[in-house]
């Protein structure tokens, strides 16, 4: 069956609103929808529970590197930084870290704000000796930090390996922005997921129990919402696998039956067996995270491992 498209944009009130790349990777001729879709209100609740997963092993083995080698980091990396927190969230990971590294001042930076203000409000009656400042930012695109962020020893804290979200050429981009902004005695704190054996990347990103597989689908509700469009979430599956020769994970959905999808102004027909790319998840070799690391203005002074499982957590200052 042959896919037919229609991709003019709306010119609704609503659609306003909607952005334009949601149309186009709909629209493109293998259809995509941009990973940040994935974390509405319930996609980011469905995200927490991935962390808890017997399967998904970033989030634990990532916590076990730290609470493993917390304290040797603050040996390297020193005292009294300012911590910028860089998709913070609830802000628990950095916060877990405070007692170790006490920074001078914390910088939350999140694109949701108001998640952002009880996180820190919870946190300054723990930690008042540290100064706070939430930021509502999609730092993913740019990165304008307020005169208000200290510029003295600037640390960039990056965890969760969520630089694998970025293609490798977007990963660099993204890290010479930050090596831009943390000035001659700034550095970055990141975790990076390694390339391990593939029947565990592919258990990781297509668990059991089907939370990735909701997470998935659920960005299709979102896009109804967003678009006003009629996306039928029981005609489509999740697929998650490891790419070997694109170095990535790959979350996609894929029509089970043919799909007619409508939406004010457009709509677009799917095939049987047609898929819409909805996430990458880019896993490094120890060596490449390094030179894409250098490449990017940063040198490594340490890397900290999990002896179970290929994950590493990076210290790098900028280079000069
Ligand atoms: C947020 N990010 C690092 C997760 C990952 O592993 O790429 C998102 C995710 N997608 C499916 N499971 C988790």
């Amino acid at each position: 069956m042959m896919t037919s498209c229609i991709t003019e944009q709306p010119e609704t009130l609503a659609s306003a609103h909607v952005p334009a790349e949601l149309y186009d990777g709909l629209g493109a001729r293998h259809a995509t929808i941009s990973p940040k879709f994935l974390y509405d209100a319930l996609g980011s609740k469905l995200f927490e529970a991935i962390c808890e997963l017997p399967e998904y092993y970033p989030t634990r083995t990532e916590a076990a590197i730290f609470a493993r080698h917390g304290a040797e980091m603050a040996r390297v990396i020193g005292l009294g930084s300012t911590l910028i927190d860089l998709g913070a969230g609830n802000c628990a990971k950095a916060a877990s870290l405070f007692p170790l590294l006490r920074p001078s001042q914390y910088v939350a930076v999140d694109i949701s704000v108001e998640f952002l203000h009880d996180a820190l409000n919870r946190l300054r009656q723990r930690f008042p000796h540290i100064a706070m400042e939430a930021l509502g930012l999609d730092f993913s695109s740019g990165l304008e930090l307020p005169n208000n962020v200290r510029a003295e020893k600037r640390l960039f804290f990056y965890p969760g390996s969520s630089l694998g979200n970025f293609t490798p050429p977007e990963a660099r981009a993204f890290l010479r922005r930050l090596r831009r902004n943390c000035g001659p005695d700034g550095g970055l704190l990141i975790g990076i997921d390694l390339v391990k054996d593939k029947a565990v990347m592919d258990a990781a990103y297509d668990d059991a129990l089907g939370v990735t597989a909701a997470f998935n689908l659920n960005v299709l509700r979102h896009v109804n919402g967003l678009l006003d469009a009629d996306f039928d979430i029981r005609g489509w599956r999740h697929v998650g696998f490891y790419n070997e020769a694109m170095g990535r994970v790959e979350m996609h959905l894929e029509a089970k039956t043919p799909q007619r999808v409508r939406w004010p102004g457009g709509g677009r027909d799917f095939a049987a067996g047609e898929r819409i790319h909805t996430e990458n998840s880019y896993k490094y070799r120890q060596a490449d995270a390094m030179s894409l690391l250098e490449t990017a203005g940063f040198e490594a002074t340490r890397v900290w491992t999990d002896p179970h499982c290929p994950f590493a957590v990076i210290h790098a200052q900028a280079a000069n």
